[in-house]
C-alpha cells in the first residue's frame, strides 16, 4: 500500500479522456487500493485515477460520514446509463484544494461499472453518492466540476486560484 501523489489544476492529465481498462489483474487491484488509502488520508470522499496521474477508468469512492461504516465504491469503466431530476450542491475536489463552487447535476443516476473482478454490475445512486458518480466519472473525461461553472463564475475561478497558489508558494 502506498499513497500517491494527487495532480492539481491546471496539471494536463486532469484533461485527458482515460482509457478503459481490460485487464482485470493484480496491478489493478493494488492501484485501487493505493487509491482508497490516498481518498481516505487525504481525506476525500472520492478519487478518480487521472488524479493520481494514471489515465484509467478507474474511480473510488466513500461517501460515508465518520460515525457510519464504510460505503466503499470501486469502479471500474463506470458509465452513467439512466439519470432523473436534478440536484445542486457545492463541490470541491482533491485536485482543485481549497476550491468549492455548486454544480448542477443529475439528483439520481444509475451507474454501470465492472468490479475488479471484471463483473458487470448496476448500481442507482441518489444524494451525495449520486453527485460523487457523476463528478468522479466527469474525472476519466478530462472534465473538472469547474468546468460546469458559466464563464463568469470560471474566469472568477482562475482569479482566485491564482490567489490561493501565490499563497501556497508563499508558505512554501
Ligand atoms: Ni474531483
Amino acid at each position: 500500500m502506498a499513497l500517491l501523489k494527487i495532480r492539481h489544476y491546471p496539471d494536463p492529465v486532469l484533461k485527458k479522456v482515460a482509457t478503459a481498462i481490460s485487464e482485470f489483474d493484480d496491478s489493478l487491484r493494488q492501484l485501487a487500493h493505493d487509491m482508497v488509502e490516498t481518498m481516505y488520508a487525504a481525506p476525500g470522499i472520492g478519487l478518480a485515477a487521472p488524479q493520481v496521474g494514471i489515465s484509467k477508468r478507474l474511480t473510488v469512492i466513500d461517501c460515508a460520514h465518520k460515525d457510519e461504516d464504510s460505503q466503499l465504491l470501486i469502479l471500474v469503466n463506470p458509465e452513467i446509463v439512466a439519470r432523473e431530476g436534478e440536484a445542486c450542491e457545492e463541490e470541491g475536489c482533491l485536485s482543485v484544494p481549497e476550491y468549492y463552487a455548486s454544480v448542477v447535476r443529475s439528483a439520481v443516476v444509475q451507474v454501470r461499472f465492472q468490479d475488479l473482478d471484471g463483473q458487470s454490475r448496476l448500481i442507482e445512486a441518489g444524494g451525495l453518492m449520486a453527485i460523487a458518480c457523476q463528478h468522479e466519472i466527469d474525472h476519466l473525461d478530462g472534465i473538472l466540476f469547474v468546468d460546469h461553472l458559466s464563464p463568469l463564475k470560471r474566469s472568477l475561478f482562475r482569479k482566485k486560484w491564482q490567489k490561493i497558489q501565490e499563497h501556497q508558494q508563499e508558505q512554501m
